[in-house]
């Protein structure tokens, strides 16, 4: 009955006429060069074994097959080469079906559209994700793909870079089937003696005709060359749609070829390399000791204390993740408001269409509210979001203290505060951490995971596996002034702003670090955040500032006047009413002026590079100074913070990704230039010092496993 013929990655054997080919690479069956040749040796056993009638593909484990091994990129090309793969199963002389469950992503996709017939079962996600990394499909799938479905659903599909469903596959003729669930295995089997049963041959997609209507094909690349022109700075967008239009004006072996010429493009681009970078730093994110040394406690009931901007941000997060959470405000009209906060969000959400009134319901009733601390008895964990105020934050840890269960988690979402020091105010300081949420907390990803001097290995497991729950990307931190983030925030900020004291406009400083790929500049954002925020946190630190450092007041000067962002009208833009869209107010430019000349600064001018250069080496050489301090573990956590915290141009792989491909001796150049001007800011980061004179880079410190 069987026939072995190939082991590993994919192995290929007979059942009576058919040749089932199993892809079994765990975790995700991604096409490793072992994976391609059992590919392409069992392709070639179907075309000469006289006993094979059909081939069936299909995928061991939970997915189809994830694309093309994403570690291989920029090594050694290892053949066989995934595109003549394709080709060959497309050759193959025999019916080859593709079975699809799970993950049919990238390559794994492309590897099913070369084969002649698709049936997908109803979990499958389909996808060509590799606008993600920086690449276009480049295994033919940016000329199977539009003859299959069209050029509209194709280009959809590269561009968007977001898999669509087995229903949604069907639709657009990118699968033939959806079978009812069950075994894709057996599914493709099915289907392959059926098609037997029918007669049918190989169909091959290079001759399917989703391009016949040029008119309409010519339309949706014009419509897709403006949305990729559109995305910003982003190098494979425009070489997808030239692709594209290779398959709609050339012949199928030309298209291909134009495919592999653009696809080598994006392979050797800086972004697919700070792209690649980004999809590993988020998933190294939790490779952290505590992880290996303890198990996470239960999460089940959760409180929250607070209900204000990051109470109620919070409180959505849990409710969304199937939690149930209970909120504990100082007032009833507080308490009201809080949950009204909450109740605003879904009904939001079940106005724009995303969410069904029964699922607000639904989520609603996880929730409540209370004004006494004893309904927070038997929760699992608590998360603290009080004002920013060390008494405050410690009265209310004295509080959890009396009330908790033993063995709960108590979390603080403090931005700044010593988390050690709120710990000693309950008398189980294992148990305390921090959970900094960033705002609005149910949609940003970041999650800083804050552990305390005397935080256990079970509490951290406990706040690592809270993130997974909300699917965020948790970053462990140690306990300093702003942990990873902020503190890394406070120092680039603050060499913003000396340039813009020293000659630079707000706009100017805006526009330059927009041009290096950030959605808005430090202003743009202290005007969208609230600029009485910031001003808060001066006030209350003006007495503990180094007085060696230089305070640049300007930003005081516009709050004093009321101007707080887009939610007064005016900051550092005016913004029209109800409008988010500022634009350079020439008064703010006069109170610049007025500081310079208060500060005795005869104002230069900045080139957009040097003000990139400023920016970016402050926020290094002070991301620096968090790694050599242990605040950070490795340089990807730090890269994976500005990521998904700030805004960092994911193309460009976060800070410390960025400052390898500048070099660090080369800031450390820069930095030491800029001491003679200003010896208490510039002062160089002993590990940058370290890394530039061994020639080593950040990365090196990336492999260091704890
Ligand atoms: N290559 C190598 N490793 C991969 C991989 C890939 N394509 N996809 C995932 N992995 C690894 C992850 O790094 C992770 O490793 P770790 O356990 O050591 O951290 C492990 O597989 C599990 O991944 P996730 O944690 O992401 O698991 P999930 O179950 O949450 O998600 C997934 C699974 C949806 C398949 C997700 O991993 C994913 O989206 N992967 C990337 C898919 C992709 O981009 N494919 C296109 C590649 S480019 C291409 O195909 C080019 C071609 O056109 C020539
Ligand atoms: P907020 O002022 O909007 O809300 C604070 C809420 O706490 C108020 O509703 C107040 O009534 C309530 N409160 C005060 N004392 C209380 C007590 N003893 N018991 C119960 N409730 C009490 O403040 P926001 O912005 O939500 O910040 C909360 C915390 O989150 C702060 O520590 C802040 O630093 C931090 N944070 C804020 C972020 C932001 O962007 N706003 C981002 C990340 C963290």
């Amino acid at each position: 009955m069987t026939d072995p013929a190939s082991a590993g990655a994919a192995r290929a054997r007979r059942q009576d006429d058919l040749l089932i080919v199993v892809v079994d690479h765990p975790p995700v069956n991604a096409l490793s060069a072992d994976v391609r040749r059992g590919l392409a040796e069992a392709i070639a056993q179907a075309g000469v074994d006289p006993q094979v009638r059909a081939v069936v593909l299909a995928g061991a484990g939970a997915n189809f097959i994830a694309g093309a091994d994403i570690r291989e990129f920029g090594k050694p090309p290892r053949p066989p080469a995934l595109p003549d793969v394709c080709n060959a199963i497309e050759n193959c002389p025999k019916p080859v079906v593709a079975a699809l469950h799970g993950a049919a992503l990238g390559g794994g996709l492309e590897v099913a559209m070369a084969a002649h017939y698709r049936v997908a079962l109803p979990d499958a996600r389909l996808g060509l994700p590799e606008v993600n990394l920086g690449l276009l499909p480049g295994a033919g799938g940016t000329q199977r793909a539009p003859r299959l479905m069209g050029a509209a659903a194709a280009l959809d599909l590269m561009l968007s870079g977001a898999p669509i469903t087995a229903a949604g596959a069907l639709a657009s003729g990118l699968v033939d089937r959806v079978a009812e669930g069950g075994d894709a295995l057996a599914a493709g089997l099915a289907y392959a003696r059926e098609l037997l049963d029918q007669g049918a041959g190989p169909r091959r997609s290079r001759d399917a005709q989703g391009l016949a209507d040029k008119t309409a094909a010519r339309a949706a690349l014009a419509e897709s060359g403006e949305r990729a022109a559109r995305a910003r700075g982003l190098y494979s967008p425009l070489r997808i749609v030239e692709a594209v239009r290779a398959a709609v004006e050339l012949p199928f072996d030309e298209g291909l070829a134009t495919e592999r010429s653009l696809f080598l493009q994006c392979l050797d681009s800086p972004q697919r390399a700070a792209l690649v970078h980004a999809f590993f730093a988020e998933r190294g994110t939790t490779r952290v000791p505590e992880l290996k040394q303890a198990r996470p406690r239960p999460l089940g009931r959760v409180g929250v204390v607070g209900g204000g901007t990051m109470g109620a941000g919070i409180t959505v997060a849990l409710l969304d993740a199937g939690l149930s959470a209970v909120m504990i405000e100082q007032d009833e009209a507080a308490l009201a408001r809080g949950l009204a906060r909450v109740r605003d969000v879904y009904d939001q959400a079940v106005r724009k269409g995303r969410l069904s009134a029964a699922q607000r319901e639904e989520r609603m009733a996880r929730h409540a509210g209370a004004l006494d601390y004893a309904a927070l008895a038997d929760a699992d964990l608590i998360i603290e979001a009080v004002f920013e105020d060390m008494e405050v934050k410690r009265a209310v840890f004295a509080e959890l203290d009396r009330v908790a269960r033993p063995g709960a988690v108590l979390a603080t979402n403090t931005s700044y505060l010593d988390v050690d020091c709120i710990a000693q105010a309950t008398s189980r300081p294992a148990d305390v951490l921090g959970l900094h949420f960033f705002s609005p907390a149910h949609i940003m990803k970041l999650l800083e995971i804050v552990v305390g001097r005397a935080t256990a290995a079970d509490t951290v497991a406990t706040g690592f596996e809270l993130a997974r729950r909300l699917r965020k990307i948790p970053v462990r931190a140690g306990v300093c002034d702003g942990f990873i983030g902020n503190r890394i925030l406070a120092v680039h900020r603050q060499a913003a702003d000396m340039m813009m004291q020293d000659g630079a406009s707000p706009y100017e400083i805006d526009a330059a670090v927009r041009a290096f790929g950030y959605p808005m500049g430090p202003y743009q954002m202290t005007d969208m955040a609230g600029g009485d925020i910031g001003w808060a946190t001066r006030k209350r630190r003006a007495a503990t500032r180094d007085p060696a450092i230089r305070y640049v007041e300007i930003a005081d000067r516009i709050c004093e006047r009321g101007w707080f962002g887009q939610k007064t009208g005016r900051g550092f833009y005016r913004y029209e009413a109800g409008s988010r869209q500022g634009r350079p107010d020439p008064e703010v430019l006069e109170i610049v002026d007025a500081e310079r000349r208060r500060a005795g600064v005869t104002p230069r001018a900045f080139s957009e590079g040097e003000i990139q250069r400023r920016y970016l080496a402050a926020m290094i050489n002070e991301a620096a100074n968090v790694l050599e301090e242990g605040i950070a573990d490795k340089p990807a956590d730090v890269d994976a913070v500005f990521l998904h915290g700030y805004g960092f141009p994911r193309y460009r792989g976060g800070p410390l990704f960025y400052a390898d491909t500048v070099g660090p001796a080369r800031i450390l150049e820069d930095i030491r230039a800029w001491r003679n001007e200003d010896p208490a800011f510039w002062k160089p980061s002993a590990l940058l010092v370290r890394l530039a004179e061994s020639g080593r880079d950040f990365a090196s410190l990336n492999t260091a496993q704890p």
